[in-house]
């Protein structure tokens, strides 16, 4: 028998249905009930709030579980790459070998950005942050290519396979580009013999005189970032991304402001909050014991550390953390850095404070150590997770569009303001 719930307000009883998951997630389904009582279900950050159906990402954060469509993290982690990540994300079944040759063909062919792009960089002042040239920059790609950015979700469908690939190839490349800028070095142009990872640190550090051949380590170590960072379910970002798209805007506006809601650091941002920290902690000559201190006392937050869905250890920080160590060794990098956040992680774990309210290492806690290994900036770490979130925007876009009753995301309120008053003239105030 199908399950309900029921809500009694006051003396009256309403039905609500259950709906759940394939995974057995169970939720109430509350979409009649203001209809039906005048009451709304008020949840301030949507912690417990289901916003959508999707069969792209499952978490499960008390087991500290990650799958996409089906498939373990560590599996791909260990099997597969960004690239035949990334496909089996937007289109659901990982690709056979026709399909994963025409979907990295695509890139290659949207792997460029127009050139009348390139004096968009020019007005930009060079200390500028690359993921404001990145969200503005993205977002601009509708000017260019007006056909897939028609904002009706059925014309923008037609054209999804193009979009999709002009998205995740042209991210990395204006990232690039950006960097290039930011140093007042010239553009450097994508090459058709170069996977993914290898083009985008091609387009870094290659330089007209000197070609940049990243060494093997690198590339696999900046591809595992990237897939690892493929798509998070409903995040703050991917939810931004919904939204966006409920209001059928195109891909690019979508994924644009998914960018925009990354940049914070309590997002995206936390992987370079995790290497100031790091770094002030150097500084400072503690090896991480005082600062534990104080981020128990409230007066610093251990950056890289919680997780809104995971209350286990973040799977991705298990791998990451594996992987930092092995880069760095295979390098002959010895960072103190990775010193502090070992004995970090060492102290709180063994701490009241952070197991009592599980706080485990997240996805940012080591990879900014990778990322400095790579010889990516710190200003671009934060740009690193957008490429390589780039993958779960687009399908979640793509659930939006395609989504037959689709309606605009509108949650309610609950208005705590001043009742009606009557306005107070200048003189009277
Ligand atoms: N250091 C110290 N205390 C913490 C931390 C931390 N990093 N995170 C949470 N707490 C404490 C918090 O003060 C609260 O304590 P109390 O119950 O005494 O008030 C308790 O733990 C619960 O925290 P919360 O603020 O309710 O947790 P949240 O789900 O709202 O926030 C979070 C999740 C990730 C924003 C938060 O843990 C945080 O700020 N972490 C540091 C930033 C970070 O690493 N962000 C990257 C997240 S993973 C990448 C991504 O998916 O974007």
């Amino acid at each position: 028998m199908a399950k309900e719930a029921r809500i009694i307000i006051g003396e009256k009883e309403y039905k609500c249905p259950v709906i759940t998951g394939t995974e057995g997630e169970n939720a109430i389904d509350t979409r009649s009930l203001r209809a039906d009582s005048g009451y709304i279900t008020f949840d301030e950050g949507y912690g417990n709030t289901g916003s959508c159906q999707s069969d792209v990402t499952f978490i499960d954060g008390e087991k500290g579980i990650l799958r996409y469509r089906g498939y373990p993290i560590d599996e791909l982690a260990e099997r597969s790459n960004f690239v035949e990540t990334a496909y089996l994300i937007i289109y659901g079944e990982l690709p056979t070998r026709e399909q994963l040759q025409g979907f990295s063909s695509r890139l290659t062919h949207h792997a460029a950005v127009p050139v009348n792009m390139e004096h968009f960089f020019e007005g930009y002042p060079a200390h500028s942050h690359p993921m404001a040239i990145l969200s503005g920059l993205i977002n601009s790609l509708s000017c260019f290519y007006p056909e897939f950015a028609v904002n009706n979700h059925k014309a923008d469908l037609e054209n999804f396979d193009e979009v999709a690939s002009a998205a995740l190839s042209k991210v990395r490349t204006i990232a690039a580009m950006s960097y290039r800028m930011s140093q007042g070095l010239p553009y450097i142009y994508p090459r058709k013999d170069l996977n993914y990872a290898e083009n985008f640190l091609h387009m870094m550090f290659t330089e007209p005189y000197a070609k940049h051949v990243p060494s093997p380590e690198i590339s696999k170590a900046l591809n595992l970032i990237l897939l690892l960072h493929a798509d998070h379910e409903q995040n703050c970002s991917t939810s931004t991304v919904r939204m966006v798209a409920s209001s059928e805007a195109n891909l690019f506006a979508s994924v644009a402001a998914g960018i925009c809601a990354l940049w914070g650091p309590l997002h995206g941002g936390a992987n370079m909050a995790v290497i100031r920290m790091l770094e002030s902690i150097h500084a400072e000559g503690d090896d991480g014991s005082t600062f534990i201190k104080d981020a128990k006392s409230g007066k610093k937050r251990l950056m890289g550390f919680g997780h809104r869905v995971y209350k286990n250890y973040d799977p991705r920080a298990k791998i990451i953390g594996r992987v930092c160590e092995e880069v760095l060794e295979k390098l002959g990098i010895d960072d103190p850095l990775l010193n502090i956040a070992r004995h970090l992680e060492k102290a709180a774990l063994e701490d009241d404070y952070f197991v009592s309210r599980k706080l485990y290492p997240n996805v940012d806690f080591y990879s900014g150590i990778i990322m400095r290994a790579v010889g990516i900036p710190m200003n671009m770490f934060t740009v690193m997770f957008a490429i390589g979130r780039m993958p779960g925007w687009i399908a979640n876009w793509k659930e939006v569009a395609s989504h037959p009753q689709g309606r605009i995301y509108r949650p309610r309120q609950i208005y705590i303001g001043e009742n009606q008053r009557e306005y107070v003239p200048m003189d009277k105030r």
